[in-house]
């Protein structure tokens, strides 16, 4: 039988208590960025490098271990884009990413911005769902972009990542 605990289930409690104990830390570009789970949204390390150094970082430890970042990006006074978001695989389903995604929608209202934005693939369908859960709605699309800007061709779920699908939230 499922032991369920006030509100919810086992698999529930246990989201619940991993979040209670993340803690998130803005680092500096010098100092220990975690590459790995960067390179797991964004394969491009020449992306990276490009906009990581102009980005505020911000990472997520659970018992002294990086296991989340999310890197913004100012695009003007007015916009704020999530240029990367990444949580180790082993940690992923567990309601890290969208908390994550709270995290950097407060910190760029607490900063004035006014819209938040992020890019993801046609073929990133999980992170297509979760954006869209958190607020963000459909409102540009960069036409091959991934073809144009990456020199390896990138499946996910069986699709060709080809194209931008940028996601918009009002703040
Ligand atoms: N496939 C299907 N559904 C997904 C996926 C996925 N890969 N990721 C999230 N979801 C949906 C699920 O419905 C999930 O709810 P459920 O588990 O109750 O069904 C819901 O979104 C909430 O997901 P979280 O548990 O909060 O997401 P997670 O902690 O796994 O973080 C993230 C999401 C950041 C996309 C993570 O999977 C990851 O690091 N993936 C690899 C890197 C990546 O793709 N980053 C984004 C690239 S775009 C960019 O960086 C701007």
């Amino acid at each position: 039988m499922t032991k369920t605990f006030p509100g919810c289930t086992l698999a529930c409690y246990m989201k619940e208590e991993i979040l209670k104990e993340i803690s998130i830390k803005k680092i500096n570009v010098d100092s220990c960025v975690p590459y790995d789970l960067l390179l797991d949204a964004d394969p491009s390390m020449q992306a990276i490098e490009k906009y990581l150094p102009f980005s505020e970082i911000y990472i997520a430890e659970l018992r002294e271990r990086t296991i989340a970042v999310i890197a913004l990006f100012a695009l003007d006074n007015d916009a704020v884009e999530i240029k990367n978001i990444a949580v180790e695989p082993s940690l992923q389903r567990n309601g890290i990413g969208r908390f994550m995604l709270e995290k950097a929608i407060q910190i760029a209202t607490d900063k004035q911005f006014k819209t938040i934005l992020i890019g993801t693939s046609n073929s990133s369908i999980g992170q297509l769902y979760l954006y869209q859960k958190c607020g963000f709605e459909i409102t540009g699309i960069r036409h091959n972009f991934f073809i144009n800007n990456y020199t390896e061709r990138i499946f996910e779920n069986g699709i060709q990542c080809k194209h931008m699908i940028v996601l918009t939230k009002s703040i």
